[in-house]
């Protein structure tokens, strides 16, 4: 007997497998994990959980309502936690149209979805539901040299994937408002971690040292993010579907603001302390000034009191201790890295998952 059964959307993805791997080791939780399985999602991220039978894997598309619909009516979930989204900025720039449809049409098809089962439950599950959008602190824009954002932040964002996200964080307060779906909204800064994708700056940075090839630093390296153990993410999640009030919305942060440059030179030390080059020179030599982002976003950091005060979540992982376990996983997890750089991980979903496949 389990005590709920949720569904995981986006749960092959960075922040979702972590999630997952979460919940199967910490809860009793039944986790259907709903996922496209775009370049992003990866079943070999939750090969810990594979075979544990309150894993469900339903390759399914979020803006497919047929296939939601089926999938509601057919595990009758206690609640949904909503991760599936094209979340690459600089994808986002270069093409702007998946981000539309998955972050925007796809949480508009999936609350739909949502609304249509809830509306169908009897008074007491109507109440305990809950629909939890998970977004970024990135949708409330730039920040000037001091500041922080919080709950009550204007919106401003400015690119395709923060304007994408932010209209997905406003239809899911709508369905709050207008149709009373019992919702929890949280925003994020940066992650970082194992199971990365190598697109995103930590694991390209990591990996293309390693490889001997340039690190590509845009514009002067003084944007600033403020970053949080993916762990640390996953545990906050956990305590606000769980424990957060109806209609509210809590920021998450690890409180580690770093320029891009304090990041790269960090994780170059590390390197050539746990890997060192044959030539012994040091990894920052291969550091290299490339053209900035269009647009780019100067500087993002997260006050996270609410969900302190009153959920007592903070941290546990330090930026120091976070980076070293995340560096030391690269290091150890060569076939992952391997697979996912080589396109054969796609190759073998193509001939062994079709939509709608659940394993
Ligand atoms: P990711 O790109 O690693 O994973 C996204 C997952 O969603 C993938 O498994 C992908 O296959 C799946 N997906 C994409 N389109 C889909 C669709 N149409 N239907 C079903 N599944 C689909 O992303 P991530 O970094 O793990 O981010 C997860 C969520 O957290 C996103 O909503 C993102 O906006 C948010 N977020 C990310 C960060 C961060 O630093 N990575 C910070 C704050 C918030
Ligand atoms: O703040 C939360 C957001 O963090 C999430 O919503 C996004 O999904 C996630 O991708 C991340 O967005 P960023 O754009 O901040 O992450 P990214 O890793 O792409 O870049 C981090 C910083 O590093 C940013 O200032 C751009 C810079 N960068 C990035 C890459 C890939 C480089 O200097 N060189 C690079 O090659």
């Amino acid at each position: 007997m389990t005590t709920k059964t949720l569904f995981v959307t986006g749960g092959a993805g960075f922040i979702g497998s972590a999630l997952v791997r979460q919940l199967i080791a910490e809860t009793d939780w039944r986790i259907i994990n709903i996922d496209k399985l775009t370049y992003a999602g990866n079943l070999e991220s939750l090969a810990t959980v594979a075979d544990d039978p309150r894993h469900i894997f339903s390759r399914a598309d979020i803006c497919d309502r047929a296939a939601l619909d089926a999938l509601f009516a057919q595990h009758q979930p206690d609640g949904v936690m909503h991760l599936a989204a094209e979340s690459h900025v600089d994808r986002s720039i270069h093409g702007p149209g998946d981000f539309i449809q998955t972050n925007m049409v796809g949480t508009f098809t999936l609350l739909e979805a949502a609304r249509g089962y809830w509306g169908q439950l009897d008074q007491e599950h109507r109440r305990s539901f809950r629909f939890h959008h998970i977004s970024t602190d990135e949708v409330f824009g730039s920040l000037g040299e001091d500041g922080a954002f919080n709950e009550a932040t204007a919106y401003d964002p400015r690119s395709p994937y923060s304007a994408s996200k932010a209209a997905s964080d406003h239809l899911v307060r709508a369905w709050h408002h207008t149709y009373g779906l019992p919702v929890v909204v949280t925003n994020c800064s940066n992650n970082y971690g194992p199971y990365h994708f190598p697109e995103k700056l930590i694991p390209l940075m990591i990996l293309n040292a390693l490889a001997g090839k340039p690190l590509p630093i845009y514009g002067k390296g003084d944007n600033v993010r403020d970053w949080l153990y993916v762990d640390d993410h996953a545990r906050a999640l956990r305590t606000v579907f769980e424990q957060g009030r109806v209609g509210e919305t809590y920021c998450v942060g690890g409180n580690a603001e770093r320029t891009n440059m304090q990041v790269v030179d960090a994780l170059c030390t590390l390197l050539d302390e746990l890997a060192p080059r044959q030539d012994r020179l040091g990894y920052a030599t291969q550091k290299t000034f490339v053209a900035d982002r269009p647009g780019h976003d100067k500087r993002y950091a997260i006050d996270a009191g609410k969900l302190r005060r009153e959920l007592g979540w903070s941290p546990r992982e330090s930026f120091d201790s976070g980076l070293r376990k995340t560096v030391q996983w690269y290091l150890t997890n060569p076939a992952w890295v391997a697979h996912v750089q080589s396109g054969e991980y796609q190759q073998w979903l193509d001939r062994h998952y079709q939509p709608g496949a659940t394993a």
